[in-house]
């Protein structure tokens, strides 16, 4: 495709909807290529709304909200970054043909729903996930329970993300509070809750997979090297790449990872999270954007997820080869407070082969990612030693 020239009539559009850390570095991507960025999100001042042409502040669970500022910028690529949207305006708008919505607006919402993307993936392409069952009430889930998931197991609202509503369940007297807090926590409450039998798997990865054209115009499936990660309370702190494992379930994870993109079609990068335990690899979910626990390809990769998201987006190929093995790890608000000031960046970046990415979000939270430090090293090990020590040299502190 031709690009045009940003700000003028010419110009090459991406309307992001959402304008956190993820979408910072997607929108230096597209303008490393002259695409015009506009980043929209709920509050002022997000990441991505620093570095953007323009940013516009909108409710974007409002379909009618969403639709009027299309309407306004009129884009060429819509690129949902956040899953809460009005998934049914971008249906709409795609339908109407004048912009393409990234990847396609059923992805969005089959993805933005548990229940849409595990009873595709399990139910029609018969891809292995953990046991799971839908419940809309307390019965239903002591049910659910009781008949077959078994303990312990995971109880997650339909519409969360970031572990946001989720619990671990170990025993029967815990699952009451396990259902109030995810019918409490979920972002929009469907009335649903999914609840999974807990997978004993030896490491869990993202197996970041591109659908880029080529050349000639045909589009084929690109896969990173897998992403080894550390969750807590279902948000992730340590990333690293590559995660060592057997040929056989790196075959499968490839193949897992073709079969869902493949379904879901259309051009970017995506996340495939999956388990794995010796040879075997279970499905867990996917994100049709850049993933949190890629952040580590932004030091280990010639093109980062975000260049590889940027490119296929735009029909440009792409190249997903590891160049060094590398490894993030978040750097936590630890406060509550706005416009916070942060210590000990010379520290960080005095750890060798170590980089350090402040994502100016303009409220702190204790547990809120506000920051991320990468390194790279000849081992994971090494890697992993190294982006901790640079995490640990910032702190976040109140300003004068
Ligand atoms: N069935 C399961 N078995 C074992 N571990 C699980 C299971 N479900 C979730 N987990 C653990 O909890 C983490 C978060 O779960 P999940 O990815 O479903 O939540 P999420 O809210 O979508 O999180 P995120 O948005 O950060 O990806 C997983 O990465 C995994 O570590
Ligand atoms: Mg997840």
């Amino acid at each position: 495709m031709n690009i045009g020239t940003a700000l003028t009539n010419s110009a090459t559009k991406a309307l992001l909807l959402g304008s956190g850390e993820l979408g910072k570095e997607l929108t230096i991507a597209l303008q490393r290529y002259g695409v015009e960025v506009i980043a929209v999100d709920r509050y002022p001042d997000a990441p991505a709304q620093h570095v953007a042409h323009r940013s516009h502040v909108i409710d974007m669970t409002d379909g009618e909200a969403v639709k009027k500022l299309i309407a306004l910028e009129q884009p060429d690529f819509i690129i949902p970054e956040i899953e809460a949207i009005a998934t049914a305006a971008l249906a709409e708008i795609e339908a109407e043909g004048a912009c393409t919505v990234v990847p396609n607006a059923r992805a969005i919402q089959l993805t933005m729903n548990r229940e849409g993307i595990r009873t595709l993936v399990a139910e029609q392409l018969n891809i292995p996930t953990s046991r799971y069952a839908f419940a809309q009430s307390f019965a239903e889930l002591k049910a659910a329970v009781d008949n077959g998931i078994g303990y312990p197991c995971f109880i997650k609202p339909t519409m969360s993300s970031s572990g946001k509503g989720q619990s671990m369940v170990k025993t029967p007297d815990q699952l009451q509070a396990a259902w109030v807090y995810a019918k409490a926590s979920g972002r929009v409450d469907t009335g649903k809750v999914i609840v999974e039998a807990k997978i004993n798997f030896d490491f869990e990865i993202t197996l970041l997979t591109v659908r880029a054209k080529n050349t000639h115009g045909e589009i084929k499936t690109h896969f990173c090297e897998p992403i080894g990660h550390l969750q807590e309370h279902g948000d992730y702190r340590e990333s690293w790449q590559p995660q060592a494992m057997t040929a056989a379930a790196l075959a499968l994870s490839q193949d897992i990872a073709a079969k869902v993109t493949t379904e879901i079609g259309g051009l970017g990068l995506f996340g495939v999270e999956l388990f794995v335990q010796g040879d075997n690899v279970w499905f867990s979910e996917v994100s049709p954007r850049p993933h949190d626990t890629g952040m580590v390809t932004m030091i280990t990769q010639a093109q980062n997820e975000f260049e590889l998201h940027a490119r296929a987006i735009l029909g440009l190929p792409v190249n997903t080869q590891l160049q060094k093995t590398g490894a993030s790890a978040v750097i936590l608000g630890g406060i509550d407070a706005k416009g916070v000031v942060y210590e000990g960046l010379a520290q960080a970046l005095s750890v060798p082969d170590s980089d350090v990415r402040l994502f100016g979000k303009p409220e702190a939270f204790t547990n809120r990612r506000m920051g991320v430090a990468l390194a790279h090293a000849p081992t994971v090990d090494e890697a992993r030693a190294k982006a901790i020590k640079a995490a640990n040299c910032i702190v976040v502190k109140h300003s004068e």
